[in-house]
């Protein structure tokens, strides 16, 4: 990646930097991958970033919106995501926010319990609609990825346990409000290991033989989530997830009844590597340690001090012969370190340094901790 670093000189720190033109390429393989398969839907998983020049340019492409809440419907239907491509998760929907989601007409609702249904039912009834929905199910398939960011086990709270599937398909069938349309599952995030997505296939196939025996043929949809992960060690060999090999995991092994559609939400995979927190160094500390004190904190990018994530550190100014360095921020927790030990050209105050790879829950999870304000963000195309 290049960046505008003249620009980036005249500009306050901190700030995330989009590169749109990879965003662009990125969305354009996606494109591509799925060109051949008609019944194949993307919806963009819109909790991973919701910066509006992003969120533009993936509508703008034609993927459809993957929410987890009520702001998050408002703001992609703002940016221009059409209402009937909107799926919408949540293990704890609020009674305003299935209001909103019904008003807008969404595609789909992925419930998470049967008291949920309930509400849900209930509230469509109220307003004389039929909400169309599809079950989350916990498929108990682990992932290897962070404990905090798996998703599909049972001891997990997401999703219906599977033994439950016919009882509730039953129940919904007898609502008058609402309409079964599909199965959803999603494993976990950042997810590399192609075999995780084989083993959901075949949990997905058992259920669907096990549904048919049952009677229950009205599946028209199949989700199975995101997860997709990004190469953080290496964004620039890597600037483009490996999406041919990850949908033709579910065209090999994902049996799909005739007419079916399968629906993909990938987050991270789409905007990872676009997003960039570009920071100044205020000081260099030498002590026990060397440390480079960068104006940047947990509060702009939290991954690293919750999930002991790694971001690639680049100074974009120095040249220098190279010296190791704790790059820590400024914030009052001995956890706003954002990595230890790291080999890079000699930094002095004023360089510009850029954390890698963090487009997908970067400027989202900001904060405002300390009373800090929440960063700007700057896409390519504000530089031309
Ligand atoms: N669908 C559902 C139901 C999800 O819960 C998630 C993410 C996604 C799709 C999108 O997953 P992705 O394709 O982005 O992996 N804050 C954490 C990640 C949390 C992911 C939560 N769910 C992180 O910074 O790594």
């Amino acid at each position: 990646m290049t960046f505008p670093i003249e620009q980036f000189q005249k500009l306050q720190t901190p700030f995330y930097y989009y590169d749109t033109e990879l965003l662009d390429a990125t969305l354009r393989e996606i494109h591509s991958q799925i060109e051949a398969h008609p019944n194949y839907h993307v919806h963009y998983a819109v909790k991973a970033c919701t910066n509006a020049t992003v969120l533009r340019h993936i509508a703008q492409s034609g993927l459809g919106a993957d929410c987890v809440s009520g702001g998050e419907i408002r703001t992609c239907l703002e940016a221009g995501f059409p209402a009937d491509q909107v799926v919408y998760a949540g293990v704890g929907k609020s009674d305003w926010e299935i209001n909103l989601a019904l008003e807008a007409g969404i595609f789909c609702f992925n419930v998470e319990s049967i008291p949920e249904l309930e509400v849900i039912n209930q509230l469509a009834q109220q307003k004389g609609k039929v909400a169309r929905v599809a079950f989350r199910i916990n498929p108990n398939v682990g992932a290897h990825t962070h404990a905090n960011i798996t998703t599909g086990l049972s001891e997990n709270k997401f999703g219906i346990d599977m033994a439950d599937m016919e009882r509730v398909i039953v129940m919904a069938q007898d609502m008058t409000n609402v309409e079964f349309i599909g199965l959803h599952f999603h494993i976990g995030s950042q997810l590399l290991v192609m075999d995780d997505y084989v083993a959901l296939c075949h949990r997905i196939n058992e259920l669907q033989d096990r549904l048919e025996a049952q009677g229950i043929t009205s599946v028209a949809n199949v989700n199975v989530g995101g997860g997709l992960g990004i190469d953080y060690q290496e964004p620039d060999e890597h600037p483009i997830p490996n999406f041919k090999d990850y949908f033709a995991v579910f065209a090999q092994y994902l049996n799909l009844r005739d007419g079916q559609q399968l629906h993909f939400e990938l987050g991270r995979a789409v905007v990872g590597q676009c997003g960039n927190l570009v920071t100044r160094v205020l000081y260099v500390k030498l002590a026990h340690k060397q440390f480079a004190i960068v104006d940047a904190g947990m509060t702009e990018l939290i991954r690293p001090a919750l999930y002991d994530a790694y971001h690639k550190v680049d100074n974009l100014t120095s040249h220098e012969p190279e010296q190791v360095y704790d790059v820590v921020g400024p914030i009052c927790e001995s956890s706003d370190v954002f990595v230890k030990d790291y080999t890079m050209p000699a930094t002095r105050r004023g360089d510009l340094i850029a954390l890698r790879s963090a487009g997908a829950y970067g400027e989202i999870m900001a904060s405002c901790y300390n009373c800090r304000p929440l960063p700007k963000a700057y896409c390519t195309e504000d530089f031309k």
